[in-house]
């Protein structure tokens, strides 16, 4: 349990010790826009009713105690509890605790290797743990392989029902990975594909990709995945204005066919504003000509070459054979996917495919944690 020693006021701010001896600052403001009570926020919707706008710029508490929590009375004679551990968990120290926790964890060939993320859909099925087990795999490493999927029809689309609900797009509610006649999308023929993320010219949505093996005879057609976030840490360690200019060069990203047509510019590499790595959107089939000056063409077409050379190197490509039954699940945001040219006139090959939000993915783990968090605390 986390208690406070000691409050003392700062100019705009006032400094909580808490029973460890850790030191928080806290501003007025942010502290007032806090407040749980239920006239400033909405017990059963959890949402603030307070006017966060017009909260006075100066605004100073009268009166500040120490209890169960932080109490503060302010000039309108409102006063506000804020429970210890709360604001520990919302201080600049909990975050940076709570950001080590979900560290992502970036892999090459040889450590994805030794600890691949494989899982059954028996363990998926036998209980939420199995379902945390492969959403976990997705959140921390960017994908999981699922084995013993029924190769019918559709189970990837029950499969992507376990974890959230199907992302429609304008390849339908999933589509069919087969070589066929008069293909509107690259993955739709024998050829090779080069590591690439899908459809990087739609604005959002469609982050978790599901594939699933149904038949594969064919000669040929072995699948890669590559973690695209190791691959941009390692152009930025060797060509900072490399990985500089491809977090900066939006890149008009086109799909079109009888039907459609869907474009957005975005960079190759995208970080928030801490320098985090955000996503990758690669792919080269689907790149509409540079709109940018003619002297920027030369220095983004090189770091391309430079990143696209990493994304190649066999240090971080997975090598596997997708056998029927199994299914990639992967953060299309992070890892990029490949597969070699297949013949044919050798056998069959037929994946299904489907998309998920990987929003609604990552809001089921988070719910699956706090559930199990909870039943796994209580004593057996
Ligand atoms: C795709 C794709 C890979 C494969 O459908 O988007 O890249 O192995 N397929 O056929
Ligand atoms: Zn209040
Ligand atoms: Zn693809």
């Amino acid at each position: 349990m986390t208690h406070l020693a000691s409050v003392h006021r700062a100019s705009e701010q006032l400094h909580v010790t808490f029973s460890d001896g850790e030191r928080e600052a806290f501003h007025h403001l942010w502290l007032r826009d806090n407040c749980p009570c239920d006239r400033c926020r909405d017990p059963a919707a959890g949402e603030r009713l307070l006017d966060t706008i017009e909260l006075p710029a100066d605004l100073s508490p009268t009166e500040v105690a120490v209890d169960e929590g932080l109490v503060l009375d302010w000039p309108d004679g409102h006063r506000s509890v804020l429970p210890a551990g709360w604001l520990w968990e919302h201080s600049q120290a909990g975050y940076r605790a709570a950001g080590r926790r979900e560290q992502l964890v970036l892999w090459n060939a040889a450590t994805i290797a030794t600890d691949p993320p494989h899982i059954s859909l028996e363990e998926i099925d036998a209980d939420e743990v199995g379902l945390r087990r492969m959403l976990r795999m997705i959140r921390d490493r960017g994908f999981a392989i699922v084995h013993d999927v029924p190769t019918r029809p559709d189970a990837v689309i029950e499969l992507a029902e376990r974890i959230a609900f199907v992302q429609e797009s304008n390849f339908g509610r999933s589509f069919e990975v087969v070589s066929k006649p008069d293909p509107n999308n690259l993955a739709y023929t024998s050829h090779r594909l080069y590591s690439h993320t899908d459809v990087p010219n739609r604005h959002s949505a469609v982050n978790l990709q599901l594939l699933h093996c149904l038949e594969n005879t064919a000669r040929g057609g072995e699948s890669i995945l590559v973690d695209g976030f190791a691959a941009a840490r390692r152009l930025e360690a060797a060509d900072a204005d490399a990985f500089d200019l491809l977090r900066t060069v939006e890149v008009p990203w086109r799909f079109r066919d009888a039907d459609t047509e869907i474009h957005n510019r975005f960079p190759v590499i995208r970080t928030d504003a801490r320098g985090e790595l955000v996503e990758i959107r690669l792919n080269t089939g689907i790149m509409a000509p540079l709109d940018a000056s003619p002297e920027l063409v030369g220095p983004f077409y090189a770091a391309l070459r430079r990143f696209g050379r990493i994304l190649r190197d066999p240090e971080l490509e997975h090598h596997f054979r997708m056998e029927p039954g199994q299914c990639q699940v992967f953060d299309n945001q992070r890892v990029l996917h490949a597969r070699a040219g297949f013949d044919p006139s050798s056998g069959r090959r037929h994946l299904q495919g489907c998309y998920v939000d990987k929003d609604d993915a990552l809001g089921r783990l988070r719910t699956l944690e706090r559930a199990l968090a909870g039943r796994e605390q209580l004593p057996a």
